[in-house]
């Protein structure tokens, strides 16, 4: 049973200046909580145990609000607030943290790197800081990710979602070996090619399972595109040499929110706030009447 994981939050979050100038892209808020919380509680609903964070500069914040407030508690408890005292119930999960930093930016594939130690020889899922998958993370793609992991016997399981083909140029895309179903094996990968060049339109969705050969492969994975060291350039090594490979796609409920620049960042927080069980119908109809 893999019940750990490895959550990169280094990156910058450059295109989401001046939001992100002080604060981790993954503390924004999208709804009621920040985008990481999602995240963690998706990861803890399929069975994970044990979070590495992959941290950098100025992400403090992370590691604060995954903290037990002992005061805070005290505090609401006193003053019978239990209300707001069950928003706090996802510190008190049975979870354990790590962090470490990444100490110089190197790209995604260099962050996972740096788990190495860490997560020494076990298998792990690999789910980024900034992407929610399902309204409100109502998802168990990474359980059912796990069980194909172990069922197949492969050394790496990744998530797919299909994008309109003009977005191919900003994802990892999947070259699939035979007929596309809901699970499929992997050819190749390929980051962020062209157009012309892309082998399909699944593109990678911010979710994988990894077997410990991971750590070789990235350990040989020269800078890419951008001039980053890119897990896609690792897996490609592995799918190369014979490594099977398994794509799993995400289903219809299940979206992927990649936060990673404000239009996208516009467009999850109007779908949250807009199906808040309090909120939601009133914002429902102030949207309404601000487009009529
Ligand atoms: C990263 C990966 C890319 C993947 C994407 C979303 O890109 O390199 O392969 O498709 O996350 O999961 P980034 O968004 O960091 O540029």
């Amino acid at each position: 049973m893999i019940d750990l994981a490895l959550v990169p939050v280094a990156g910058w979050g450059t295109r989401m200046l001046p939001a992100t100038k002080s604060q981790p892209k993954e503390m924004l808020p999208v709804g009621r909580k920040p985008i990481v919380q999602y995240v963690v509680e998706e990861l803890v609903k399929s069975g994970i145990r044990q979070v590495l964070f992959i941290t950098g500069q100025g992400k403090t914040s992370i590691e604060n609000h995954f903290d037990i407030d002992a005061p805070l508690i005290t505090y609401l408890r006193e003053t019978g607030r239990e209300e707001q005292l069950q928003e706090l119930q996802f510190e008190r999960e049975d979870v354990e943290y790590f962090y470490t930093r990444q100490r110089r930016q190197l790209g995604l594939g260099h962050a996972v790197l740096c788990g190495k130690a860490m997560i020494g020889a076990h298998p792990f899922v690999v789910a980024l800081g900034d992407s929610i998958i399902g309204l409100n993370a109502e998802s168990d793609i990474v359980s059912r990710m796990t069980s194909i992991f172990e069922r197949e016997k492969a050394d790496i399981v990744v998530c797919f979602e299909e994008v309109p083909s003009e977005e191919v140029v900003h994802y990892g895309i999947a070259k699939p070996k035979g007929t596309v179903g809901e699970i499929f094996e992997l050819a190749d990968l390929i980051e962020k090619p062209s157009v012309a060049d892309a082998p399909s339109r699944l593109a990678v969705a911010a979710r994988y399972v990894f077997s410990p050969v991971i750590f070789d492969a990235l350990a040989e994975t020269k800078p890419g595109k951008g001039g980053e060291i890119q897990l896609t350039d690792a897996i490609h090594i592995l799918l190369k040499r014979g490594h099977k490979g398994i794509g799993v796609k995400l289903a219809d409920h299940e979206r992927r929110f990649d936060i990673g620049n404000f239009e996208s960042y516009f467009q999850a927080f109007v779908e949250f706030a807009l199906a808040d069980p309090q909120y939601g119908a009133a914002l429902h109809e102030h949207v309404r009447r601000l487009l009529n």
